[in-house]
Parts: structure tokens; C-alpha cells; sequence
């Protein structure tokens, strides 16, 4: 077979992992690999890179995506779709395997419904899609921020101030939750519950009573009950997304001035996306590359590879991106009990 891979949205620790799998066990079946650089911007323009057993050699442990990556939406340009065949007629591809989350797997949804062939493999950060149990990347971000608040509740209790920790995850509370409880924070906001500043004040007093600093763990995507969402620009991505940022500047702001301690924002970004995939991302990333090369062989179309438990399953791309995955009420009430 002739297999097509890329690599789009955000970067995420283990997309190397499942360029590595899918190259070494595609070549084990007799199978040539190409890539395409950036993302559906490379499918677009027929942007290649070979990929061989040469090309693969120390990836594993590398963070980032030696494909490049990118938010182009074929859809939003015209003519898009159209090119993205082309370029896979052009190159005699049998299959695609998009890497990517909810949009790139959108893309590849349309796509096969007009006939390309895709095995999509599942990636985010932010473990916000539905069909999958875990995606590869989510472990290592909740690793980089637990290490994080870890760091922080030292500096925190030596000068007596009130930290805040923005993390990442867009409309999904999944990093903060898992960062905050394996950090012990003071308090978790999400942004499946509207926080009251009030109740988070009067949590971090009694964390100052206790003698020691508050740390506030918020989502980038968190909203106060009676105040709105906190973008950084205005601006919106090709497929439409506002770039989200400040509500932890702003909670800090709001802390210090409502309980007298100095109180500081420490803002993850892109820490928490960069470096090298733990081992339980390296493994699953790996275990995705194997089953996409599977799939593909099996004939497979329009699905995506996902965890079920320790299984990796094939579900329909339509059932994957048909809604996020939220944190759900009663994972949040864990947490709650740690608060204040
Ligand atoms: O989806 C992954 C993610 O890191 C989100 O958590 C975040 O909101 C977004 O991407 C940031 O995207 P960019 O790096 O394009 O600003």
C-alpha cells in the first residue's frame, strides 16, 4: 500500500511516536510511507517528505512533530478539498492517516465522505474527544503542570502569596482537573462550572489561615458565574476558534485585591505541549500508529483509532468528533472535597 500520514493542530508530545509506528510497521507489511508537511496545508500544495526506516531513527522520545503541523482547513479555501484529492491521486495513495484532533478529523470526516480514504489517529492535549479514553499528549501535559504547582507551592509558602496557575485545554476542564488534584491545589476551576469568585476568595483565605499559600488551578477556558469568556486577541483560527488566555491575570488581580496578600497569574502555555511524551504517551501513541497500519490493511475507511480500557478499538469518524468530551459533574466533586 501506499500510505499518506500528517500531522495537524496543535503539537502534542507522541506525534513522532505515531509517525515512527506507522512507518516501521507499514514497511514491515511492504507498505511505502509519505508525509506531508504542515498539517492539510502540505495535502493541499503536495508538499512530501519520504518517510523510511532512515527517517523514523531516535524519534520516539522527540517532542513536536518532525511533520510540522498547522490549523489550515481545507474547507475555508477554495478549492481545498479538491487539492487535498488531487495531491492523493497524484501520489497513488491508498489511505491517509490524519493525526489530529476534533477539526483535523473533521476534515478527514468530509473527506471520506466524498470517496478518500482515511484511518484517522486521535490527538489532543486536552483528551477532550468523546470516543477515545485517554489521547497520547494529555499525560504529558498533566505531568508538565503537576510539576508545575509542585514547583510553586514552595515559592508560594516562602513569600506568603496566592499563586494561579493557568492551564491549558480550551472549552475542556480535563488538564486542570488531573493537574489539580495531583498537585493539591487550593481550587480547581473549569470550565464545564462556572466558578464563583467568592467562594474561591474565601478558599484561599482559609488556606492562608491554615499557614500556608493558596494555589488556584484554572482553565484557560474557566468562566466566573456572572462574567464571560477570557480571549487574549479577538481572533479566530481557520476553523474558527477564539484564542483563549487572562483569566488567570485576571483571577490574581481580583484575589489580591479582595484578600490583601500579594497574589501572582503563572501562565503554563506552551510548557505544557512542548518536550518529550511520557512513557504512557510514547506507548499509546505507538500502540495508535500499529492499529492505523492495521486498520488501513483491513480496508478500513472514515474511522478513527481509539482506547477503550486497554483495548485500541475502530470507531467511526462521525461518532468521534460528534461532540467534546466534559468533565463530567461527579469527577469534578472529587476534586472538590480537596478545596480550600
Ligand atoms: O488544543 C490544544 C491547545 O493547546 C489548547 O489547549 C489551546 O487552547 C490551543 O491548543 C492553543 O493553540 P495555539 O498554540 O494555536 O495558540
Amino acid at each position: 500500500m501506499r500510505i499518506g500520514i500528517l500531522t495537524g493542530g496543535g503539537d502534542c508530545p507522541g506525534l513522532n511516536a505515531v509517525i515512527r509506528a506507522v512507518v516501521r510497521s507499514g514497511i514491515q507489511h511492504g507498505d511505502e510511507v509519505v508525509g506531508f508537511r504542515d498539517g492539510w496545508r502540505g495535502a493541499m500544495d503536495g508538499d512530501t517528505v519520504p518517510l523510511d526506516l532512515a527517517a523514523t531513527r531516535g524519534l520516539l522520545p522527540r517532542g513536536g512533530t518532525v511533520l510540522g503541523t498547522s490549523r489550515t482547513n481545507p474547507y475555508a479555501v477554495d478549492g481545498g478539498p479538491e487539492r487535498v484529492q488531487a495531491t492523493c491521486a497524484r501520489l497513488g495513495l491508498d489511505v491517509l492517516v490524519p493525526v489530529g484532533g476534533e477539526d483535523t478529523l473533521g476534515v478527514a470526516h468530509r473527506l471520506a465522505s466524498t470517496g478518500l480514504r482515511c484511518v484517522g489517529v486521535p490527538k489532543t492535549i486536552d483528551n477532550d474527544l468523546e470516543a477515545t479514553d485517554y489521547t497520547f499528549g494529555f499525560d504529558t501535559a498533566v505531568g508538565v503542570a503537576s510539576e508545575a504547582i509542585d514547583r510553586l507551592h514552595t515559592t508560594g509558602d516562602s513569600h506568603h502569596r496566592a499563586l494561579v496557575v493557568e492551564v491549558m485545554g480550551r472549552h475542556a476542564g480535563w488538564i486542570a482537573l488531573h493537574a489539580g488534584m495531583s498537585g493539591g491545589a487550593t481550587v480547581v476551576l473549569v470550565p464545564e462550572r462556572p466558578f464563583d469568585t467568592d467562594a474561591v476568595v474565601a478558599h484561599c483565605e482559609h488556606r492562608f489561615a491554615s499557614g500556608f499559600s493558596p494555589i488556584v488551578v484554572v482553565s484557560e477556558g474557566a468562566v466566573p458565574a456572572d462574567g464571560h469568556l477570557t480571549t487574549t486577541t479577538g481572533q479566530r483560527d481557520a476553523f474558527g476558534h477564539e484564542r483563549l488566555g487572562g483569566i488567570g491575570e485576571a483571577l490574581a488581580r481580583e484575589i489580591e485585591q479582595r484578600t490583601g496578600r500579594e497574589s501572582r497569574a503563572v501562565v503554563l502555555g506552551h510548557v505544557q505541549r512542548g518536550g518529550t511524551p511520557t512513557p504512557f504517551d510514547r506507548v499509546l501513541a505507538t500502540r495508535f500508529g500499529l492499529a492505523a497500519v492495521r486498520a488501513a490493511h483491513a480496508g478500513a475507511s472514515d474511522v478513527m483509532v481509539a482506547l477503550r480500557g486497554t483495548d485500541i478499538v475502530q470507531v467511526p469518524l462521525a461518532e468521534a468528533i460528534a461532540r467534546l468530551k466534559l468533565v463530567p459533574l461527579e469527577r469534578y466533586e472529587e476534586a472538590e472535597v480537596f478545596f480550600g
